[in-house]
């Protein structure tokens, strides 16, 4: 039997050990910063899930009939209920796991795009759902429902809604949607999460209820000697110049990978981003939020996709950082930056946020223009920091949920952000400025000690890329 096999059966007896102090749980892990009215629906929540919970347990009903996904799970488990499947949980979710990353709609307005299992909290699992609602009108009031294969039992939880940044007056926001997952319901045997305007699970119909792939991760230790990076939703055209030198330096910086979310690029970018992918630098994900949606979030529903990437990657790297294409986390003391997160944090570290100052690429330019890449080329940048350009290198597992710039929520109230003193590094980003800031300029040549490493490898992949057609 493997650890991580030995770690799941002690874990589950774990569950039962505490069945019945789990109701209250979900109440009390939850971060402190909710206001009143948040609480208030949670208590109220909780009172219905406790009566659907008797509910659906006295109105089981037998379901005719079961896919092939459920039946190959059957009979590995009827040989023996308590040894661990044959299958790992990716390849038995592997049909489900092929499916393209989209929004669901649950109703007109309201969508999800991603469903993950949160195993952080010891007397609890939760599934944790990416998605965007209408910022003003009342949420729906969604339910998940379960189908326990062993006993043909459904189980229902309620579905409770946190907000996601803010909406700045946009008719769209983002939420993070959980639903308790039921003791009964073995994770293991989970490929996917219903969602449904439906509290009774025998009224499911495709209209009402939306089939929500569970995201699986691959079954790889997780990397703890680099740190993946999360950009933004980008789109249209950007420089094959510009982006290969972001991903050069970034990587010289000690960034192993990049999650990337492509809200409509244009094919000479994504060739780009292919050539990444190929070598197993990038991950793409798709980002077409539905037309009338997309007009009205803030920034792409940017804070959306970033929450996305932190439930994506808990399970891959230790670390996660989190910054748009132009900006780089720079260590001063170290060369790389994970050296800095090693130093100045300790186990109850939510993240290290790096505050951010501006080289204004609408000015300075003119004075070397001779130099090719964009972090050689300007040497003036703000003197002062601003808050909108700070940005975070986070441990994923402390953090419940964040922004561009900050860490809203860590996972227990315990968790400290701490900001690290603009000695030890900070961030640069590139592009206009349009602060206050802005105009008092102060010369910085940190960037040069960068620049022959970078020029080598920015050269060979733009020579490779050209051979290859590529750009
Ligand atoms: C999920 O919904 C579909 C209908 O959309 C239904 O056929 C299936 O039985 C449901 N599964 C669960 C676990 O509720
Ligand atoms: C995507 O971009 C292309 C060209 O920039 C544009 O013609 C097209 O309408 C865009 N599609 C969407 C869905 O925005
Ligand atoms: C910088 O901006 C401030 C106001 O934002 C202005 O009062 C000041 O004169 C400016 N300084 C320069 C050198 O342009
Ligand atoms: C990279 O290419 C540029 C121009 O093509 C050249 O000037 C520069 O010396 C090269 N740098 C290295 C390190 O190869």
């Amino acid at each position: 039997m493997s650890r991580r096999q030995t770690k799941r059966l002690l874990k589950k007896a774990c569950i039962f050990a505490v069945v019945g102090v789990v109701i209250l749980s979900s109440f009390l892990i939850l971060p402190g910063s909710f206001g009143p009215q948040m609480v208030s629906t949670k208590i109220q929540g909780l009172q219905e899930k406790t009566q659907l919970k008797m509910e659906t347990t006295q109105s089981s009903f037998i379901k005719e009939s079961y896919s092939a996904e459920e039946k190959d799970f059957m009979g590995v488990s009827a040989a023996d209920n308590f040894f661990p499947l044959q299958k790992s949980r990716p390849e038995r979710c592997s049909r489900i796991r092929e499916e393209k990353l989209q929004f669901y709609e649950i109703v007109q307005g309201s969508v999800i795009y991603s469903a993950f299992l949160d195993y952080r909290f010891k007397d609890q699992t939760f599934i944790r759902m990416i998605s965007i609602f209408p910022s003003y009108s009342e949420s729906p009031q969604m339910y998940c429902h379960f189908l326990d294969l062993r006993t043909e039992e459904y189980f229902t939880s309620v579905v409770e809604i946190e907000e996601l940044g803010t909406n700045d007056g946009f008719t769209f926001q983002g939420y993070l949607s959980s639903c308790d997952l039921p003791d009964e319901i073995d994770s293991y045997t989970l490929c996917s999460v219903n969602v449904s305007m439906e509290p009774e699970s025998f009224r499911q119909t495709d209209e009402n209820t939306k089939q929500i792939p569970l995201h699986v991760s691959e079954d790889q230790p997780v990397d703890t000697e680099t740190y993946g990076l999360c950009i933004p939703p980008i789109s249209g055209e950007i420089s094959a110049g510009r982006l290969v030198e972001f991903l050069e330096l970034s990587e010289i910086l000690g960034v192993s990978h990049f999650v990337f979310y492509d809200a409509n690029l244009s094919d000479k970018t994504l060739r780009v981003l292919q050539y990444y992918q190929e070598i197993g630098a990038v991950t793409l994900n798709p980002w077409a939020l539905p037309q009338n949606i997309a007009s009205n979030i803030q920034d792409d529903g940017q804070t959306v996709a970033l929450n996305d990437c932190l439930y994506r990657n808990i399970d891959r790297f230790k670390y996660v950082a989190f910054n748009k294409l132009e900006e780089f986390i720079v260590p001063l003391q170290s060369k790389r930056t994970l050296e800095i997160f090693e130093t100045e944090s300790d186990e109850d570290t939510a993240g290290l946020c790096f505050q951010g100052f501006t080289f204004d690429t609408s000015k300075f330019e003119e004075k070397r223009p001779h130099i090719l890449l964009y972090t050689q080329r300007y040497a003036a940048r703000t003197k002062v920091p601003t808050e909108e350009s700070a940005r975070c290198i986070v441990s994923p597992k402390n953090v419940f949920s964040l922004e561009l710039n900050a860490i809203s929520n860590p996972s227990e109230t315990f968790y400290i952000t701490r900001n690290v003193e603009t000695r030890v590094g900070h961030v640069f980003r590139y592009g206009e400025c349009n602060y206050d800031e802005c105009n008092s300029s102060f010369q910085d040549l940190t960037m040069a000690k960068y620049r022959e490493e970078l020029e080598k490898r920015f050269n060979l992949t733009m020579i490779y890329l050209q051979q290859y057609r590529v750009v």
